[in-house]
């Protein structure tokens, strides 16, 4: 099946109703027909079948062997962590969400876990950068905010001939347009917050295994099951109804976000834009080769500070906000939202600072779009 028809249909078995919405089921626990006899469901933490559904619509979409929904993208980027131990060195993609790299250097470095981290869009870097310990490469591509591409295929191998794992963000351009787990990479994760939910209004997260990888994918299970991180039915129902119109809603953003990227590369106050559907971003080529596009994020750089937090104040249909991938459009400012923890020295070596901007696009008109952006950065 093709993604459209996964995203509205998934793996969905009609019951006997003939219900054409999953229903949603909110046992917490399930009658057992007798003495260990079980009907596929035991414990909500363990199983859940509306869960269930939407774990394999992911997998589905993801092309992989077995999905986990979490109650936030935080929570499954805690257990791939959790498959750590001490002693374990992890390679980052230097621009990354700030939750990660808090979640790596406030609460892991305690347990042990090493951390470093490089531009992973530079191999040779991230070859320096492995040891003996490597247990994990973990990237974002595009990056949150910097929008960098690095190669998923080229750092699957790194990884796997070292002995480590691959593990990608795929948050920012969703399953509809990127399958990190068919260039190789062993674990994909998302913050379901954004794109696959879509409406601002569900937190969650996905993990999704590669196929044939069944001793990892038990110790996942493992993991989960220990520790509770799991999406709860009325959020998977939410979710369901979401991926229905993914790939309109992603479609549609990416093809707004390039006609506004363009736009703001004609504007006298803006420096710099960043965006990898734009011939002149480094990445272009390489992300035409792994994705079928680029995604609705646009990052750009004012001329001062100033006027990044007086655009801020002066939008009028764009919101003001952290979070991205909604219908509504966002306009988040990134060193002081969502990157405000991030170390000075990652954020030198990137170049996010003050005078960036980072767009999430909607389904708003574009037009309209601009219009609110031009008053804001002309006024
Ligand atoms: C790229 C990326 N990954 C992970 C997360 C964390 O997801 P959540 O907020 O759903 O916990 C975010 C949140 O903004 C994000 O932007």
């Amino acid at each position: 099946m093709k993604d459209f028809s996964i995203e509205v249909h998934g793996a969905h078995a009609y019951d006997a109703t003939g219900a054409i919405s999953e229903p949603i089921y909110l046992s917490a626990t399930f009658r057992h027909p007798g003495f260990r006899q079980s009907t596929g469901y035991d414990y909500g933490r363990v199983a859940n079948p509306t869960r269930g559904e939407l774990e394999s619509a992911m997998t589905m979409l993801e092309r992989g062997g077995c999905t986990w929904a979490m109650s936030s993208g935080m929570a499954a980027i805690n257990i791939v962590f959790m498959l750590l131990s001490a002693g374990d060195h992890v390679i980052f993609s230097n621009d990354l969400y700030g939750g990660t790299v808090r979640l790596a250097n406030e609460v892991y470095a305690r347990y042990g876990i090493e951390a470093t981290y490089v531009d992973t869009s530079d191999l040779a870097a991230v070859r320096a950068a492995l040891r003996p310990s490597t247990k994990l490469i973990y990237i974002e591509t595009p990056s949150n905010p910097m929008m960098i591409i690095s190669d998923i295929r080229a750092l699957a191998d790194l990884a796997h001939d070292a002995g480590a794992l691959l593990a990608v963000d795929n948050t920012f351009l969703s399953p509809h347009f990127q399958k990190p787990l068919t260039l190789g990479a062993d674990l994909v994760l998302h913050s379901g917050t954004k794109y696959l939910c879509g409406h601002n209004d569900v937190i969650a997260g996905f993990l999704t295994v590669a196929e044939n990888h069944d001793a990892l994918a038990e110790r996942i299970q493992r993991l989960v099951v220990s520790s509770g991180p799991n999406l709860s039915s009325m959020d998977a129902w939410l979710m369901l109804r979401s991926l229905k119109t993914l790939g309109v809603r992603v479609e549609r953003q990416a093809a707004t976000a390039k006609r506004i990227a363009e736009w703001l590369g004609t504007q006298r106050h803006v420096t710099q834009v960043y965006y990898p559907g734009l011939l002149s971003h480094p990445g272009y080529e390489l992300q035409c080769q792994q994705a079928t596009g680029f995604g609705g994020m646009v990052s750009f750089k004012v001329e001062s500070a100033e006027l990044a937090q007086e655009i801020l104040g002066r939008l009028k249909l764009i919101a003001f906000a952290e979070s991205l991938g909604g219908v509504e459009s966002l306009l988040t400012y990134p060193k002081v939202q969502t990157h405000a923890e991030m170390p000075e020295e990652l954020m030198r070596a990137t170049g996010l600072d003050d005078k960036l901007l980072r767009l999430s696009v909607g389904l708003e008109d574009a037009e309209d779009l601009m219009e609110d952006l031009d008053q804001a950065l002309n006024a």
